[in-house]
Order: C-alpha cells, then structure tokens, then sequence
C-alpha cells in the first residue's frame, strides 16, 4: 500500500520537476531572472527510520515472488484463483522455473522429489530466496528422501507449528446467527471412503468400521465403493445425513483435515477418528463432533448415535456453536486439491520476508 503511495508521490515529483524544467526554460527564453524551482517533496521511504522499516509485517514495495517448482500431481488451477476464492493478492506466483534468479521463495512439492534429488533446482540459491518444503501428508504416507533434512528455509503442512500451516478455520461472528436450519435429513450415518490401500494407513478405521456397521446402518459412497459421487454432489449428500464419519487415514498429531470441515459445512454432525479429543479441541468446539474415543467400544457408539436420532433436542445440541462460529467450505474437485496450500504460502511469503533455516526436517515431522 505505502508502494503505491509512494510511486504517486514521486510521479507527483515529477510532475512538479517536469513543470519547474518547462517554466524555467520559458522563463530563459523570455530573459526573465530565473527563480528557485521547489524541491519536490520527500519519498515517504526515504523518510522512514530504520526502526519502522523492520516492523513484523514489512510493507512490501513489489510483490515477492513464488515460483511452483512442480505441479502437484500435475493437478494445474489459474492462479488467479487465489484471489478470486481467497481474496490472496500480496505475492506473484509463478511456475516459470527462468524466474528462479529472481524468486524470493520457492515452493517446493515433496512427493515430486526424485530419490537422487536431481529435479532440484540446481543452480545456487540466491541468498534472499527461500525454499519451502510443500507436504500434506500425514507422516505415515511419507517417504523419508534423504538429503532434505537441513535444504530448506520454510515448512507448509497441516501441521499448527509449521511455519506454514494450511488448514480452514472456522471463523467467529460477533453477533449470533440465529438463522441456522437444521438441513432435511433422510440418512442417519454416511461416509465417502476414497481411499482404501492398507499402506496408507487405513487398518484402524477399517476395524473399527467393521464392528461399527454391525450395530447400525452406514450409507456408504465413494471409489472405494464404487459409489462414485460426483463432486457437484458432495455438499448435498452429506447434508442429508444426520451423522458423517470423519475418519481420518492414519493418526497423527493435528491430522485433521477436510473431512471434518466438510460435515460442518454441510450441517451435518461428525463423528470423528484421529488424534486426541483434546487435539481436536484445539481447532474447533468440543461440543461440535463426536470422537469414537469418548466410548469403550463401536456398539457404545452406536447405541449413542441411535439415541441421539430419537432425540431431536440433543441431536440439535450439536449445532449451538454455530450462533457464534461459522464453517467455510472446501474445494472439491480433484484438480482443486492444492489451491488452498499454494495460495497459503502466497499470503505468507507476501507478509513474512525473515532469514530461516529448517533444520532436521524429518527429526521435527516424525517425532
Ligand atoms: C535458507 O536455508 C539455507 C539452508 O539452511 C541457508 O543456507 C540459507 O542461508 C537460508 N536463506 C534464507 C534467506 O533464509
């Protein structure tokens, strides 16, 4: 903001350097004695202590420059996207690899790594430029490439103490939403499973499942099912249940991801598999989801579940944070996937210009 201030002050100088150069050459040219031409104002930069240069937040003159070293899974978007959906507009993305001279940060995509790491970039790193390691994975679905643990500046996850986290909150409202419907419900618990390959972790939810589904009706959906739901579908279907299963692939420490915004946007109550309660607890309302842990065992669950949907008055207990708290939806398509992480590291390289080095990178992201 105090760039564009500034360039319009000084094209002001100008202006008035400019109209002094032509009334002093009329003047000459009239043998008028010249008069002293007015020293355009001061830059406000250049009026600016050292201090108040380096606040938190630097006010930045050019936006800094993130260069995408790869596409994640080759899922391409416009980035322009990070502005029209988040509103993201302080950095200039790019995936021009001849910018790299250049780039303040690079952003680069873990799971595209080669073992040999010769798709690295290979000339030497400026010294401002920042390399960030890009991963969303939980640990269980990572490969330790080795080499990387002391090459980067920056780390984006969803973990809260990356220097990047990526994750949507939910947002407070000051004054309470008294308009919120319960959507139509014709379903009592749904889940989408997508994924299903044992490597990735998936053993815990599928035994409690297994037990779980003895004792209730699960409506399922999803590749894994061959129920493939359109992603346009995604919201409605989850909508009308009254309970979605956010369970989570492998367990981990904040592993929390869109599988409990979604129920939440949709107005649907989660019952969620994952870390702690308390972890939990950090992100979003204890009193807004149902963990698995909180019963000695899957039928305990579902004897509650059942319960609850004769009971409208406590089912509806479940939706009270949503006077003072408010969900926003996430992308669905598949090709959507990584617009939230890189439009993220947009915003921070936009407001965050310090020295940092990442050290031990896999000591911090396993342990
Ligand atoms: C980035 O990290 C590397 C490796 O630790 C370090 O050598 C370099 O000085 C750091 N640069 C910046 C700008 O933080």
């Amino acid at each position: 903001m105090s760039g564009t201030k500034g360039s319009s002050l000084c094209r002001l100088g100008l202006i008035v350097t400019l109209a002094c150069i032509i009334s002093l050459s009329l003047m000459f040219v009239m043998f008028q004695s010249p008069k002293n031409c007015p020293l355009p104002p001061p830059r406000p930069e250049q009026s600016l202590s050292p201090e108040s240069k380096s606040s938190l937040t630097n006010a930045i003159e050019d936006k800094p420059v993130l260069l995408l070293w790869f596409w994640p899974e080759n899922y391409r978007f416009d980035f322009s996207d990070c502005k029209t959906i988040y509103n993201i507009d302080n950095c200039h993305v790019t995936d021009d690899r001849s910018l790299y001279d250049n780039a303040d940060a690079v952003l680069i995509f873990h799971k595209a790594i080669s073992w040999d790491l010769t798709n690295l970039p290979q000339s030497p790193r400026p010294p401002f430029q920042r390399w960030i390691w890009f991963h969303v994975e939980s640990p269980t679905n990572t490969h330790r490439i080795p080499g990387l643990e002391n090459l980067f500046n920056l780390t984006l996850s969803y973990r809260h103490d990356a220097d990047i986290p990526v994750r949507l909150k939910l947002n407070t409202r000051k004054k309470p939403d008294t308009e919120f419907v319960i959507p139509k419900k014709d379903k009592l618990v749904c889940w989408i499973v997508s994924n299903n390959a044992p490597s990735t972790g998936v053993g815990t939810r599928n035994k409690f499942y297994q037990e779980f589904s003895k004792h209730i009706q699960v409506t399922m959906f999803g590749k894994a099912y061959s129920k493939f739901l359109d992603p346009s579908e995604y919201y409605p279907t989850l909508a009308s249940c009254k309970f979605y299963l956010s369970f989570e692939n492998s367990i981990h420490k904040d592993y929390i991801t869109e599988k409990i915004n979604g129920p939440f946007a949709a107005g649907t109550v989660p019952v969620v598999l994952g870390p702690p309660r308390k972890n939990y607890e950090n992100f979003v309302p204890g009193d807004s989801f149902i963990h698995v842990n909180d019963f000695p065992d899957p039928k305990s669950l579902a004897d509650y579940l059942l319960q609850l949907d004769k009971d409208d008055e406590a089912y509806r207990r479940y939706f009270n944070w949503r006077k003072y708290l408010y969900p926003t939806p996430h992308l669905v398509q598949q090709l959507q996937e990584f617009i939230l992480p890189i439009c993220t590291a947009c915003d921070h390289i936009g407001r965050h210009r310090e020295y940092k080095q990442a050290h031990d990178l896999y000591e911090w992201y396993f342990n």
